[in-house]
């Protein structure tokens, strides 16, 4: 799952760009890839490519008066098929991630909750959203994996969400790179990987993304 952020590289016209990269690479390997773009590009994206397209985030709202806030039935209309939710750099508080879970599952939405933490991912495992991804925000935006820096982060969030719903699998990510990484988060238990900088800001994005499936 590839987190665009808001870095300039996916300005307008670009991240439909990255998009079709993703798909391409998805469709010479099999492997699956999904994009999440910034807000603004989201329905030009989801128009352009038949991989899974997920918003950043969304709010807690109905259709209605609901002046600038991201609504879950605005996300799925415009062709995403899922959303983050309290991404590490747009966190929500525990509330407000269960009714964003609740009401993009509702709209048959796919529903990623981040979390920091171990302990954080169990607490919002509760809430039942297809996936759990567990990000330590030191390691995010840098060049060492977590899985070399925090292996076992990784092996109890799959464990302990494990035991409270078998149904919600589990990402990891922050500082995944390469093929290795996949390779190791995959031999760690995690179902995938949540990743940005490795992709968005690499020189040779068709040959990163080719690399980092390149395990599976
Ligand atoms: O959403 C993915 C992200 O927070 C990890 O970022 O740049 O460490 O891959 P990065």
């Amino acid at each position: 799952m590839v987190n665009f952020k808001a870095y300039r590289e996916v300005d307008g016209a670009a991240a439909v760009e990255l998009a079709k990269k993703c798909q391409q690479v998805s469709e010479e390997t099999g492997a699956c890839i999904a994009v999440c773009p910034p807000a603004v590009s989201l329905a030009l994206v989801a128009a352009s490519v038949d991989i899974p397209v997920l918003a950043q985030n969304v709010d807690p709202y109905a259709p209605g008066s609901a002046t600038g806030w991201v609504t879950p039935s605005m996300v799925k209309a415009c062709g995403a098929v899922g959303t983050l939710i309290n991404h590490s750099e747009h966190k929500v508080g525990a509330e407000t991630v269960a009714e964003c879970v609740r009401m993009s599952l509702d709209c048959g939405l796919t529903a990623v909750v981040c979390a920091d933490n171990v302990e954080t991912a169990v607490s919002l495992a509760h809430c039942t959203p297809d996936f759990i991804a567990v990000e330590p925000p030191e390691l995010i935006g840098g060049d060492v994996s977590v899985t070399t820096a925090n292996p076992r982060i990784v092996e109890s969030t799959v464990e302990s969400v494990r035991e409270v719903s078998r149904s919600v699998r589990v990402l990891c990510g922050a500082g995944v790179k390469t093929g290795k990484d996949v390779a190791a988060a995959i031999a760690l238990g995690a179902d995938g990987v949540l990743l940005a900088s490795g992709v968005v800001k690499a020189k040779d994005q068709y040959a990163v993304l080719t690399d980092l499936v390149s395990s599976l």
